[in-house]
């Protein structure tokens, strides 16, 4: 199904993870992605070169969240060759841990640059190209909202802040007809969480539906959201976690 045929995605840290299946999905819905990546250079080429034995258009271009003007690059270039910029997912993201004690300023910084500044540069550089219709979508956290274990209150932190940013920046862009919704995953298997880690039974014991997500399962609710179906849908916090927030 080619839902978001003539569309144009940034999404950005697409080389691994979450951010890989969503630039695959969007691509396979017939979007052009470019997507991001910082270390990753090979693993983001490869999702591209899978995009594209499959007939769909991608390209990867470094930008680390942490460089304003490499994201507004990235941003520029897009517009440049692709001729617009329809949906802007905000996914890159870190996950540091330390109880309050442990963390430093510069993990405290570099986790605000990161998860929380950047999703908000790209949006000051995609707004002016962004047309009606468009859509902006963050990958935040259950963490967001509840926090079962010490040691996470940075990322807590990050991730709330998205909230914020989605309700304020749904009210903004309303009257221009863009719609700004936030996605919250629980437990994911990728290299940030991986289903057989040690750390994976402790979350399952907190689901009603003791399962990881896969990457997948959450680029498929980001597809929907950036699709036509989800054109009534704004200032929105979707959770996608197996239950564990009930
Ligand atoms: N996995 C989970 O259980 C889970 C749960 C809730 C929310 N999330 C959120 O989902 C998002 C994706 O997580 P994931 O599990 O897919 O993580 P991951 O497997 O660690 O992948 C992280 C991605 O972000 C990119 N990235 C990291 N730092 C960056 C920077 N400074 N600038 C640009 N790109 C950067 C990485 O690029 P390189 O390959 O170049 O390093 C990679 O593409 C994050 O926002 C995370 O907080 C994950």
């Amino acid at each position: 199904m080619q839902r978001l045929s003539g569309k144009v995605a940034l999404v950005t840290g697409g080389s691994r993870g979450i951010g890989a299946a969503i630039a695959r999905r969007l691509a396979e819905e017939g979007a052009a992605v470019v997507m991001t990546y910082v270390n990753g250079e090979a693993q983001a080429q490869s999702v591209v070169d899978g995009i594209v034995s499959t007939g769909g258009q991608a390209t990867a271009v470094r930008a680390d969240n942490r460089d304003a003007a490499a994201l507004e690059a990235a941003v520029e270039r897009t517009v440049a060759e692709l001729g617009g910029l329809d949906i802007l997912i905000n996914n890159a993201g870190i996950f540091p841990t330390g109880t309050i004690e442990e963390v430093t300023l510069e993990e405290l910084d570099r986790t605000i640059a990161i998860n929380l500044r950047a999703p908000v540069v790209a949006a000051m550089a995609v707004v002016g190209h962004m047309p009606e219709g468009g859509r902006i979508i963050t990958i935040g956290s259950n963490l967001a909202v509840r926090v079962p274990w010490p040691g996470i209150s940075l990322y807590a932190m990050s991730k709330a802040g998205l909230v914020g940013l989605t309700k304020g920046l749904a009210r903004d862009l309303g009257p221009r007809g863009i719609n700004v919704n936030v996605v919250h995953p629980g437990s994911t298997d990728t290299d940030m969480n991986p289903a057989d880690g040690e750390l994976s039974d402790p979350q399952r014991s907190l689901m009603a539906i003791p399962r990881y997500n896969e990457a997948g399962d959450v680029a498929g609710l980001v597809a929907w959201l950036a699709g036509p179906e989800g054109r009534s849908v704004t200032g929105a916090e979707f959770t996608i976690d197996g239950g564990a927030n009930i």
